[in-house]
């Protein structure tokens, strides 16, 4: 697996030229009236997944049907081996479903070739793992271009872009440090930055707070949060009530199936974190020079 948890890529990945058509098609407007609706982030349907172990069958879903719009800040939760990271691994693409279909801004998965399928998964969604996934002996601004150079970006852009996501998360006093050099909430900005840098229209999550103290946990949510009120989809799995609180929605998987579904504030509206205090990533990013 590459740092970011990827699928490796193909030789020669790294020189393929940046496509120019979408990545995802879009459907025309299915009714007359000039309304032109936008599909949900994402449709699944009575989604299964069974890991087969010889002779073992491990179901980890079981019939998982969910909807979940753009800009919705989502947290997932559930006891360990409930199904979370099974889920998360089929949102991000890094795992295909056994049953079930699977649509991302209305087109299902299983259609998209192999090119699609890497597009997605490198520019259009922001991974963030619990143990960071960062690349070691290599400087923050270089672990912040990889998901760039994957996509084929030049070299000034890639160095300017990645300034300014570390920038954007407060790190813009440790262009140069090395993961070993930087505390955990430190290295988990990175982490962040590195999942923005190819401006996704989602970030996916993987108990992104588990190895933080609640200082950086508060930190990281108020970036996510801040993600979220630019517009972005965010998908977050937490085991803390706390963390959950602070989305929009929370969603409770047991035994692989949805057993809860609440809502705690409005799809238009700010992500909890916001209304209660001001956000450092904005701060951040007005200090910017
Ligand atoms: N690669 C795999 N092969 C076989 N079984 C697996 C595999 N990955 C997960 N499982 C099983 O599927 C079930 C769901 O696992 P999953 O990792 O999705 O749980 P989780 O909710 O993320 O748990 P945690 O909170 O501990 O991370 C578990 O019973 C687990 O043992
Ligand atoms: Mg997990």
């Amino acid at each position: 697996m590459t740092p970011a948890g990827r699928p490796p890529e193909r030789p020669g990945r790294l020189t393929r030229a940046v496509r120019e058509r979408p990545l995802v098609e879009r459907r025309p407007a299915s009714r007359g009236d000039g309304a032109r609706r936008r599909p949900p982030a994402i449709v699944v349907q009575g989604v299964s997944k069974t890991y087969v172990l010889g002779a073992i069958r491990v179901p980890a879903l079981t019939d998982v049907s969910l909807r979940i719009e753009r800009g919705d800040f989502v947290a997932i939760m559930g006891s360990s081996g409930s199904g979370k990271s099974t889920l998360m691994n089929i949102l991000g693409c890094l795992d295909l479903a056994s049953t079930g279909r699977y649509l991302i801004d209305g087109v299902d998965v299983l259609r998209m070739d192999e090119d699609d399928l890497a597009d997605l998964r490198n520019r259009k969604i922001g991974f963030v793992f619990q143990s960071f996934n960062l690349v070691s002996r290599t400087s923050a601004l270089a672990n912040v271009e990889l998901p760039l150079s994957y996509a084929g970006v030049d070299r000034r852009t890639r160095r300017r872009r990645a300034e300014e996501a570390l920038t954007s998360v407060g790190m813009a006093k440790r262009f140069h440090h090395q993961p070993s050099e930087l505390s955990g909430g430190q290295q988990q900005r990175v982490a962040v930055a590195r999942a923005l840098v190819t401006n996704p229209t989602m970030i996916l999550a993987d108990e992104p707070t588990g190895n933080l103290d609640s200082h950086s946990t508060a930190d990281v949510l108020r970036i996510f949060a801040d993600l979220n009120a630019e517009g972005r989809t965010v998908v977050l799995i937490t085991h803390e009530p706390d963390v959950a609180g602070q989305a929009k929605r929370v969603i409770t998987l047991t035994d692989g199936r949805v057993s809860e579904d609440r809502r705690l504030a409005a799809l238009d509206a700010a992500p909890p974190v916001l209304r209660a205090q001001k956000s450092t990533h904005h701060l951040y990013r007005e200090a910017r020079p």
